[in-house]
Parts: structure tokens; C-alpha cells; sequence
């Protein structure tokens, strides 16, 4: 038993989709939250808590807002020394960048140095889970998965795996895959926080017998999650169609591999035929929206409200690095902006579900993280909605707390999170 501790500010909870009907109405706000043993033991007033557990630490955080920390439902760590480069699209940009760098992963020493340097930064934006591809090399899943149980951290993660259409030194093979995979999910699926999603890159880097070969994978471990990548950018589609020319559509490569359930989460989604939307709602696949990475690589426009219109399970990521943050308040704004583009304004309970339940829905992980509510774990975010001048002159005329918290989403970076604490622990956030 650890001691409780008691963070008090505006608790911010779901008690339903603010998708269903009016948006605040699913949410709940509340003035203090108990944490003990890594979990959520209390939600209410402050007064209550207090008299609850009299003598224990108590952490007045004011007007900010107690939050679930933040869930990233699809990254590549790996990319995190080359975020934000410069000038190409799909192909190009993995090409020129994404594949050199990730060559550097078979090295252990390397690969740990970026996860920790991954983590740290994503700590220090309030990221509490993510769902990271890793690169071909066994020893980046190693790192990846070392550096986050040392931390305490809930977080899912995979092998990459492909054997075409990528240079050299980066390519495994139809068994090595397999066998790489399974030995990973034998040493890591389930162990404390951690778990494992087989990670096909995308159908264009992978021989039709390797996909088979991970979808038995799968079959043999369906608790773990699949994920890949679907339907990004035009000119991939393309390609993707001269490669598997037999298929309905690229959805159909997958779903002929085995590669397509209820546990599967496909990165972008953007330019779906209503064949593959209809199948991916039937199935209950997730989609992870990529907005900050789907404008910077110039890949379209997810169709937010037409999907969930149609019940699909969507979660919000970053993309790191084919994204160009790896704040979840930079990605909620971007998300807003493309919803506007297509002629839908997001609501700020919407846009904060979605990088908080909606990504943990998507992982299959909502009985454990992503709602500040009794019995979760205790992965917190506290939000500071005067975080920079421009921020807090906005705030001082907002009348309620969406408009504040709207400010915060649009203009806020690193300095608005004010306080993160990971499975019950207070972390330290670097900000240099
Ligand atoms: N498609 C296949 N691999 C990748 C990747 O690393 N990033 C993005 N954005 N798309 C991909
Ligand atoms: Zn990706």
C-alpha cells in the first residue's frame, strides 16, 4: 500500500461520447481526485477527499484542469531525430529520410538513447501511453519496451516488419519476421504495462507471404494488436494497386492476409472506398487520425464527422516524425482545422475525448487508461490554460471552461502542461 495522494483543480471526466448528441453533456467536472497503488481510488469534492483520507498529501493545482494524460494511438519513435524535414511526400520522404535513420536502429546503444529521448519529450507534452512502431531490428523493440518498463509506463509497441521496397539492411524476410515477432510477444506482450502490436509497415513493403505469415502470427496471439498503415496518400494507392493487382481495394490486401479484426489499428485512412469504410465499421478495426502529419506530408483530409457518423472506433496520433509534433494539443488543433476544412467544427470535449478515450478505445486499453474516473490507472495530465500571455489574455474573456480550454488546445505547446503524473508517480518534465 503507498500513500494517497490528492490532486485538487478542475477534474476533467467522461461519462459518455461527446460525439453522442450534445458534447458537454458527456462531460463530468469535479474539484479533486485520490490517487493510491498506481490508481484512481476517488473522484469529488475536494471536501469529501479530504475527509476521506485526512493527513495525506494534497496538490492544489488551482483552476487547472486534472485530466487523463494523454494517449497517442500511432507514432514511430524511431523518427524522432528526424522530425520535421523538409520538402517531400510519401515515398520521397521515407526514402530520404525516414529509412536512413531508422538503419541506425540495429545498434542498441543508439536505439536506447531515442527512446529515452522520444519518452522524455512525450512525457513533457503529457503523453502518457503511445502506440509506436519500432524498425525491423529486434534490438529497437528491446529499447523501446526496456525504457518505458523502467519508467512505469503503460505503452504498446512492435517489430516492423518488411521484406521489399525497402533498401538493404532494412529488410527482414518472411520468417525472420515471424520469428522476431513472436519471440518479442513472448518477451514483452503482457509483462507489467507493456504490450505488443505485430506490425506489418505497409502493404507496400511486404511480400503477400509475409503478410500471410503475420496474420497466423496474429491468430496465434489475437489479444495482441495489429497495426499498419492504410490508404494515405494518392500516388501510394497506386502503388499499392499495380503490387497486389487482384485486390477489391487495400483494405482487401489485409483483410486476404488475415491482417484485418477488431484489434487492428490503421494509421491515416484518408482516401477509403465505401467498401473498405463499410468493412472497417462491420469489423470494429480503429483508425488513428494523423492530422499534423496528414497536412505536412500533403497526404488529404480524414473525414472525421463522416466516420464516426458511420460508429467507426477512431483514435488521435502524432505521427512522430512524419508528423510535426509531438504535442497532442498541437494534434487536437490540427484535427480541428482539418474538420473545418471539411465543413465541421469540432468541439473542445470532442477534440480532448479523442486524444484521451478515443485513442484508448482504439488500443483496446479504455478499462485502463485515458478517463480520469475510479479505478483507471493513474496516468494524469494538468493542464495550465494561462500558460503563455497570448494564452491567458484569451482565457480571461472566455465564459466558460470549453472556450478557456479552447485557447489552450489552439495556441498551447510543452509550457501548458503544468504537471504529469504516470501510473500514480509525479514525473519530472524536462523542458530543455
Ligand atoms: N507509411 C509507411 N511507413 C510510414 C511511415 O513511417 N510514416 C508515415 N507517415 N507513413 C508511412
Ligand atoms: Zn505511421
Amino acid at each position: 500500500m503507498t500513500e494517497k495522494t490528492i490532486l485538487t483543480g478542475q477534474v476533467l471526466s467522461f461519462d459518455g461520447c461527446p460525439f453522442d448528441g450534445e458534447a458537454t453533456a458527456a462531460a463530468q467536472l469535479d474539484e479533486a481526485i485520490c490517487i493510491q497503488n498506481g490508481h484512481i481510488v476517488a473522484v469529488g469534492t475536494a471536501e469529501r477527499l479530504k475527509a476521506d483520507a485526512p493527513g495525506v498529501r494534497v496538490v492544489d493545482h488551482g483552476a487547472r484542469v486534472i485530466m487523463a494524460g494523454f494517449v497517442d494511438a500511432h507514432v514511430h519513435y524511431p523518427q524522432t531525430a528526424i522530425i520535421a524535414s523538409w520538402g517531400k511526400r510519401l515515398i520521397d520522404w521515407l526514402n530520404t529520410y525516414t529509412f536512413p535513420e531508422e538503419m541506425r536502429f540495429g545498434d542498441a546503444d543508439y536505439a536506447s538513447e531515442i527512446a529515452n529521448r522520444y519518452l522524455d519529450l512525450t512525457v513533457a507534452h503529457g503523453v502518457t501511453t503511445m502506440c509506436s512502431y519500432c524498425t525491423i531490428h529486434p534490438a529497437s523493440v528491446e529499447a523501446f519496451f526496456g525504457a518505458a518498463q523502467a519508467r512505469g509506463q503503460r505503452v504498446v509497441a512492435g517489430k516492423i516488419c518488411m521484406d521489399r521496397n525497402a533498401p538493404e539492411g532494412l529488410r527482414d524476410d518472411v520468417q525472420s519476421a515471424y520469428d522476431d515477432s513472436k519471440a518479442l510477444i513472448a518477451r514483452w506482450h503482457g509483462v507489467d504495462r507493456l504490450g505488443y502490436a505485430i506490425t506489418p509497415r505497409f502493404a507496400p513493403t511486404s511480400s503477400p507471404a509475409q503478410l500471410s505469415a503475420l496474420g497466423a502470427l496474429w491468430r496465434e496471439h489475437p489479444d495482441c494488436l495489429m497495426q499498419t498503415h492504410l490508404s494515405e496518400q494518392v500516388d501510394e494507392i497506386a502503388w499499392v494497386r499495380e503490387l497486389y493487382p487482384d485486390a477489391r481495394d487495400y483494405l482487401d490486401i489485409y483483410e486476404t492476409h488475415g491482417l484485418l479484426g477488431a484489434r487492428a489499428v490503421y494509421g491515416h485512412s484518408i482516401h477509403l472506398e465505401p467498401r473498405e469504410r463499410d468493412r472497417l465499421a462491420e469489423t470494429g478495426a480503429a483508425l488513428a487520425h494523423c492530422p499534423t502529419s496528414n497536412s505536412f506530408i500533403g497526404s488529404g483530409l480524414f473525414d472525421m464527422t463522416g466516420l464516426i457518423a458511420q460508429g467507426q472506433r477512431i483514435g488521435l496520433a502524432s505521427d512522430t516524425g512524419g508528423g510535426s509534433s509531438f504535442s497532442m494539443l498541437r494534434t487536437m488543433a490540427a484535427a480541428y482545422e482539418v474538420a473545418q476544412l471539411r465543413g465541421h467544427a469540432l468541439h473542445p470535449a470532442q477534440l480532448l475525448w479523442l486524444a484521451t478515450v478515443g485513442s484508448a478505445r482504439a488500443l483496446h486499453l479504455d478499462h485502463l487508461i485515458g478517463n480520469a474516473v475510479v479505478g483507471n490507472e493513474a496516468d494524469l495530465v494538468v493542464l495550465d490554460l494561462a500558460s503563455t500571455p497570448a494564452i491567458a489574455q484569451r482565457a480571461n474573456r472566455a465564459g466558460d471552461i470549453w472556450e478557456a480550454v479552447f485557447a489552450t488546445i489552439m495556441m498551447g505547446d510543452d509550457r501548458a502542461i503544468a504537471d504529469v503524473w504516470i501510473g500514480g508517480k509525479q514525473r519530472a518534465l524536462i523542458r530543455a
